[in-house]
């Protein structure tokens, strides 16, 4: 038996969706994570304060009694976004980052921004107040392999955005590539990187080797194996640019088992065994609190965690459910592949 003793970790980059199936979730984050970064792709969208305002409410309201979990709420960028809404939401202390999905990008983004000159307003004032930019930076076009559509948004779209723009903070979310990971060292400044669990855990053959796997399949679509290389060296360096964003995206098995199956796995149930044994495999289980715990707060500017969390290793493996229930049909869970030795106690 091993003890591991952390921060308590938060989620830069979580979906808990709505209504029965953020009851049916919710839990699985707040039994570990103390915040997260809440995605605003609902349908509707979360596009104002208002909105967010009462998302929130729902969120809170959803939580199992006693678990105190505080939702980082976003709004999700449209070329109408008024930028005194985002002001006032931002001063308030509700906003906390704007989130740009460029539109047909991932799962309901169809109301995201297709030409970046638009929102310039909104993005200049968010550059002035300090309000972060989260980004899912892959170009949507139908000349663009998807493959490469992470490498060329960084070219075509993130690197003129902050040419123009650098005093404004952005967040590369779930970043898959070793073309995103290169880019984020080489900033400056104003540019910091999630990366998720899964990212760190599977490359593109889960996908599709021996029969197509839905249950891998997500957006940003999981790249060649240098490229998952590439994300481990910088999950498990401890340079604080680097930080956990799980992107746990649950969707009901009958969206994902068919003819074109959604984008989005789920995570936020074995995340933390998950990144113990990957931290533990790269030699590297000293860093996992910054990655997981202090390199986000400190990008965001909010504090660290003051409670702990107990990771501990057993020598039988941890065994968790291959799906769950969630009230809105049910949902199946990452599997790593590998058996799990670490548990939060
Ligand atoms: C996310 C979802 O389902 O909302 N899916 C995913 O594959 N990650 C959207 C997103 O973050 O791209
Ligand atoms: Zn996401």
């Amino acid at each position: 038996m091993q003890d591991l003793v952390i921060r308590r970790p938060d989620d830069w980059h979580l979906h808990l969706r709505d209504g029965d199936m953020l009851k049916g979730v919710i839990a699985d984050t707040s039994r570990h994570f103390a915040r997260a970064i809440i995605m605003p792709n609902l349908v509707p969208p979360v596009v104002t304060a208002a909105d967010a305002a009462a998302y929130r409410e729902r969120i809170l309201a959803a939580l199992p009694a006693g678990d105190r979990f505080e939702p980082l709420m976003t709004l999700y960028l449209t070329e109408g976004t008024d930028p005194d809404d985002v002001e006032a939401g931002h001063k308030s202390g509700l906003v906390k980052a704007v989130k740009l999905y460029p539109a047909g990008a991932t799962t309901n983004s169809h109301s995201g921004v297709r030409n970046i000159d638009k929102a310039m307003p909104v993005l200049e004032r968010m550059a002035k107040i300090g309000v972060p930019l989260c980004v899912h930076g892959e170009v949507t076009t139908s000349d663009v392999d998807i493959f490469d559509r992470e490498a060329v948004f960084i070219e075509t779209v993130l690197d003129p955005l902050r040419k123009r723009l650098p005093e404004l903070k952005v967040t590369m979310e779930h970043v898959t590539t070793k073309d995103g990971i290169d880019y984020i060292k080489a900033s400056k400044a104003n540019l910091a990187g999630s990366i998720t669990t899964h990212h760190l855990i599977i490359n593109r053959n889960a996908i599709l080797v021996g029969g197509i796997k839905p249950h891998y399949y997500c957006l940003p679509v999981a790249k060649r194996e240098n490229h998952r290389l590439a994300l481990r060296a910088a999950a498990v360096s401890g340079d604080k640019r680097f930080f956990l964003g799980t992107d746990s995206a649950p969707h009901v098995d009958p969206l994902k088992e068919c003819a074109c199956g959604c984008a989005g796995i789920y995570t936020s149930i074995n995340t933390m065994s998950c990144l113990a044994h990957v931290f533990e495999e790269e030699g590297a289980l000293d860093k996992l609190e910054a990655f997981a715990s202090l390199n986000g707060p400190a990008w965001y500017g909010l504090p660290v965690n003051d409670e702990t969390i107990t990771l501990r290793k057993q020598a039988d493996a941890v065994t968790y459910p291959k799906k769950i229930e969630t009230g809105a049909g049910l949902v199946t869970v990452f599997d790593p592949m590998f058996p799990l030795h670490w548990t939060v106690v």
